[in-house]
C-alpha cells in the first residue's frame, strides 16, 4: 500500500533516450527520480498522455494524486476544472521555471502548493535570446538555407543584415533572465538598455551594468528603466520578453501595442507564447512592421501544425527565429531542474516543507512570489 501517488508528465524520449542517458526531461529517463519516490513509499505514474482535457491519462490520474510534476516544454495544463477533479491533490511542482500552466487562483483556493525550480535554467535561456537576436539581426536563417541549397546569393541575405552594435534594447521583465540578457548584451555595444518592470532592479545590479560598459565600451550610463511600456517599445530597436504569463500579461503584445513599436523593429520572446498575440505578431512581420520574431515558446504546446508562427514570413521571406520549447532545457539544465525537483520533493516527504523561498510560487493560498503581476 503506497503512501500516495506522484504523477509525472513529460514528453516521450523514443531513439533520443536511448542515445543519451543525460536527456533526464523525457518520459523514459523520468527525472531520475522513480528510485528516490518509491524509497519513500509512494507510487509513481509518468505518461505522456495528456490531451485533451478530460479524457486523457493526466485526467484519468490526478483523480488520485498527490503530486503532479509537469514541464512548461511540454505542460500538462492544470486547469481548474483539472483541480476540481482533483481531490487529493497538495502540490505542483514545475520541472523548470515558469509556472503559469497550473491555474495559480485556483490553486491558491485549495491551498495546493505550487512550486518550481526557480533559477535552474535562467542562463541557458538567456544564451537562448542572445542566439535569437543575433539569428535574426544577422539574417541568419536566408543565409544558411542558401548553403543547404548550394546557393551564393550575397545580396540575397545581406540586404536584410543588420549589427547589433549600437541598437536601442529592451527588455519587459528584468528578473533572473531578464537582467542575465542585459548582461551579456553589453559585450555587443548598444547603444542603449532599456528596462520596463514594477519591480526595481538593485542599484547595484545597474552599477554592474554601467561599470562594464564603460570598461568595455567607453559609455557610461547605459542602462534606463522605462516607466511607461510603450514609451520605451517606442525607443526600441529590438524588445525581448522577458517576464512571466499572468494576467496583466497575457495577450500585452497585441495589434495596439506592436503599432507603438519602432517600423521595422525586432521581437524576441522566451517567456510565454501567450503574452503575445499570435496572429497580431505574424500580421506585423507580414507587413513589415515587425523586421522579425523569435523564441521557443508557444501557446498551447506542442503547438499545432498551423500555428501561425510556423510559416511566418517578412517580405524576403525571412523574419523567422522561432525553435520548439528548448530554451530552458538543456542538459546541463536539465541536471539542475532533475536535482532541484528531487530536493522539493525531499523536502516534502520529510514533512518539513522547508522549501527554498524563491521555489515557491503559491503556498497556502497565497502568492509567495512578487513576479506573478502587482499585488497589493
Ligand atoms: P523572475 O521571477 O526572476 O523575473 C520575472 C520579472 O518579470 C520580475 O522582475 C517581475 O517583476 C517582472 N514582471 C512580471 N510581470 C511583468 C509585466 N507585466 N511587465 C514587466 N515586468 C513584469 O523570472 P525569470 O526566471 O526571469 O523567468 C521569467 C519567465 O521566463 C518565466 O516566468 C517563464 O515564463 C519564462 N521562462 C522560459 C523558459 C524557456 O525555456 N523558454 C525557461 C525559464 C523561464
Amino acid at each position: 500500500m503506497s503512501k500516495g501517488k506522484v504523477l509525472l508528465v513529460l514528453y516521450k524520449g523514443n531513439e533520443h533516450a536511448q542515445q543519451e542517458q543525460k536527456l533526464l526531461g523525457c518520459l523514459e529517463n523520468e527525472l531520475g527520480i522513480r528510485e528516490f519516490i518509491e524509497s519513500q513509499g509512494y507510487e509513481l505514474v509518468c505518461t505522456d498522455d495528456k490531451d485533451p482535457e478530460p479524457s486523457s491519462t493526466v485526467d484519468k490520474e490526478l483523480q488520485d494524486a498527490e503530486i503532479v510534476i509537469t514541464t512548461p516544454f511540454f505542460p500538462a495544463y492544470i486547469t481548474r476544472e483539472r483541480i476540481n477533479k482533483a481531490p487529493k491533490l497538495k502540490m505542483c511542482i514545475t520541472a523548470g521555471v515558469g509556472s503559469d500552466h497550473v491555474d495559480l487562483d485556483a490553486a491558491n483556493e485549495r491551498k495546493i502548493a505550487v512550486t518550481e525550480v526557480t533559477g535552474s535554467n535562467v542562463v541557458s535561456v538567456a544564451e537562448h535570446v542572445l542566439m535569437t537576436m543575433l539569428v535574426l539581426v544577422r539574417n541568419f536563417v536566408p543565409a544558411h538555407e542558401q548553403v543547404i541549397k548550394g546557393e551564393w546569393d550575397i545580396a540575397g541575405a545581406a540586404k536584410d543584415e543588420y549589427d547589433l552594435e549600437d541598437k536601442v534594447i529592451a527588455t519587459v521583465g528584468a528578473g533572473r533572465i531578464g537582467y542575465r540578457v542585459l548582461e551579456r548584451l553589453i559585450a555587443f555595444n548598444p547603444k542603449k538598455l532599456l528596462y520596463y518592470d514594477y519591480q526595481d532592479l538593485p542599484k547595484e545590479a545597474i552599477d554592474k551594468l554601467n561599470q562594464a560598459s564603460k570598461l568595455f565600451n567607453g559609455k557610461d550610463n547605459i542602462v534606463e528603466r522605462v516607466e511607461n511600456l510603450e514609451d520605451m517599445v517606442g525607443q526600441a530597436d529590438l524588445v525581448t520578453i522577458n517576464c512571466p504569463l499572468h494576467e496583466k500579461s497575457k495577450g500585452l503584445f497585441n495589434k495596439d501595442l506592436i503599432s507603438k513599436m519602432k517600423d521595422g523593429a525586432w521581437l524576441v520572446n522566451t517567456a510565454r507564447g501567450a503574452i503575445c498575440v499570435a496572429e497580431d505578431v505574424a500580421a506585423a512581420v507580414k507587413s513589415g512592421k515587425l523586421r522579425g520574431y523569435g523564441g521557443d515558446v508557444w501557446y498551447p504546446q506542442p503547438a499545432p501544425k498551423d500555428h501561425p508562427w510556423r510559416q511566418m514570413q517578412n517580405k524576403y521571406g525571412a523574419g523567422n527565429a522561432m525553435t520548439p520549447h528548448v530554451s530552458g532545457t538543456s542538459l546541463d539544465a536539465q541536471a539542475r531542474y532533475a536535482d532541484g525537483v528531487k530536493s522539493i520533493l525531499n523536502s516534502y516527504f520529510s514533512g518539513k516543507h522547508d522549501y527554498l523561498p524563491k521555489d515557491v510560487i503559491v503556498i497556502d493560498g497565497d502568492y509567495a512570489t512578487k513576479s506573478y503581476g502587482q499585488r497589493k
